[in-house]
């Protein structure tokens, strides 16, 4: 079992490279089904996340071929009709691209229900609306969902929540589908429009991602391309985080300082000094910051993806700050770590109430899901005495090299593979 080993305290300095985006490149790969015609997508992230996505597309038939380690080539033109493999389906919520994807492309889809990081309830009720809408049926027997479909035909779709995985698979459906669509209460994340991006550039008609409202005209087909992924947002916002916690000043390359604008606003305001450059930014840490308010919105607002990692940041400003979680249910999970290691945190419902202190203290540590464990690498690195993060998997799925990107700004870490204490424990057990 994999942990990571921090020595917090130090400060950091130099630059960072950001990867491709985590959350773009799921729906982009599960997206190039939809192509007549091979497609080579460039800057994907070497994560957990992308290789369960390319091991299902080959096991379900399609040609997979690494051309580097950051582009790959799919040739979607082999890929079979059949579910989508379950044991690996089941592991994340991006798995449920696959439903709008195969639809698209077969007027059929089977595939597990998503998995992906335990943040509360998470149902799929506006996916199936917005696969209704367009003419599918479904049934969810076994774990699976059955869509089926005679035809796909454009309609008019008002999403009653603002959903960011059901706007990208109403977005792919209806990029088949017979006339328009309209989709209304749109998700308007960069990776919505990412997507879109890529699947005009494949000879879509979508307008308006981005906004509230996206109109797409089906097509008969989509050919080839070549595509380069966005930055990862949250990658960027976290390396802000780490810049914030231990008061370093690092320059943080390969990101679209617009789509950082939410988290700059927020730590400039507690006291973090930002400087834009046309595709960089540079975080320069503070001796001392002030408590403030954060409330998690849909894109443009504050990303929920980067509430854990801010609230370890607010865990040593000074007086209390309030954050609140209005994106999903239960996203505070990680506070009871985050209180072994001193902080001084209460929760309510979706809000958290954190009082400052003046430092925090090393301690053994457990990531409950990818973010919380973000979190708790940005409160180990500013942290006194050493950390030890458990259950480290969880980060791997969308951070790439995090460890080695940490080092290279001079953190004190390193992963250590150790026996799983419950393994340890069979053979006593078996004695006793
Ligand atoms: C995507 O999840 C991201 N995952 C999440 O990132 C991110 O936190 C989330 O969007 C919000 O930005 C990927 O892109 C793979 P939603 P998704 O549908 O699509 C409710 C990370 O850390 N809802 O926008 O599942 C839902 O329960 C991960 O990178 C319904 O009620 O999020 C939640 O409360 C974590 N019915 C809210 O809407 C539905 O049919 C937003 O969910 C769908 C969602």
């Amino acid at each position: 079992m994999e942990k990571y080993v921090i020595r917090g305290g130090k400060k950091l300095s130099g630059e960072v490279v950001i990867s491709g985006a985590k959350n773009a490149v799921v729906a982009i790969l599960a997206a190039s089904i939809l192509s007549d015609e091979p497609c080579v997508i460039e800057n994907i992230p070497n994560i957990s996340d992308v290789t369960i996505i390319l091991q299902i597309l080959a096991e379900m038939g399609a040609n997979v071929r690494m051309v580097n380690k950051t582009t790959v080539e799919i040739d979607p033109t082999t890929l079979k009709n059949v579910p989508v493999p379950y044991e690996k389906a089941k592991l994340m919520r991006a798995s449920s691209y696959f439903l709008g994807t195969l639809l698209g492309r077969f007027c059929e889809a089977h595939v597990s229900m998503p998995g992906g990081c335990n943040l509360g309830d998470r149902p799929i009720d506006q996916h199936l609306k917005c696969f209704a809408a367009l003419g599918a049926s479904y049934t969810i027997e076994g774990g699976m969902v059955n869509l089926t479909a005679e035809r796909l035909v454009g309609n008019q779709i008002f999403f009653d929540k603002n959903s960011v995985g059901a706007t990208i698979n109403a977005i792919m459906a209806a990029s088949k589908a017979d006339g328009l669509t309209i989709i209304e209460n749109a998700a308007k994340e960069p990776h919505v429009v990412d997507l879109a991006n890529f699947l005009n550039s494949m000879g879509a008609d979508i307008l308006g991602a981005g906004t509230d409202v996206i109109k797409i005209r089906g097509v008969k087909r989509l050919h080839g391309t070549t595509y380069c992924v966005i930055p990862d947002q949250i990658e960027a916002g976290t390396f802000m985080a780490v810049a914030a916690a231990t008061k370093s000043d690092i320059l943080i390359k390969n990101v679209i300082p617009k789509h950082l604008e939410p988290i700059t606003r927020k730590l400039v305001k507690i006291g973090v000094k930002v400087e834009q450059f046309d595709d960089a930014v540079r975080v320069v840490g503070g001796d001392d910051y002030v408590g403030t308010t954060v409330k998690t919105q849909p894109h443009p607002g504050f990303p929920t993806d980067m509430q854990p990692q801010m609230a370890a940041v607010l865990t040593c400003a000074k007086g209390a700050s309030m954050v609140t979680e209005s994106i999903f249910d239960n996203r505070f999970r990680y506070v009871d770590e985050l209180r072994r290691m001193g902080a001084n945190i209460s929760v309510e419902g979706r809000v958290a109430v954190i009082e400052g202190v003046d430092r925090l203290k090393g301690a053994p540590v457990k990531a409950t899901d990818l973010r919380a464990g973000a979190a708790l690498i940005v409160a180990a690195l500013g942290a006194e005495g050493t950390t030890e993060i458990y259950d480290i998997f969880h980060v791997e799925r969308g951070y790439e090299n995090m460890e080695l990107k940490l080092r290279g700004l001079g953190a004190d870490i390193c992963k250590v593979d150790e026996p799983d204490p419950a393994e340890a424990e069979k053979p006593l057990r078996k004695a006793l």
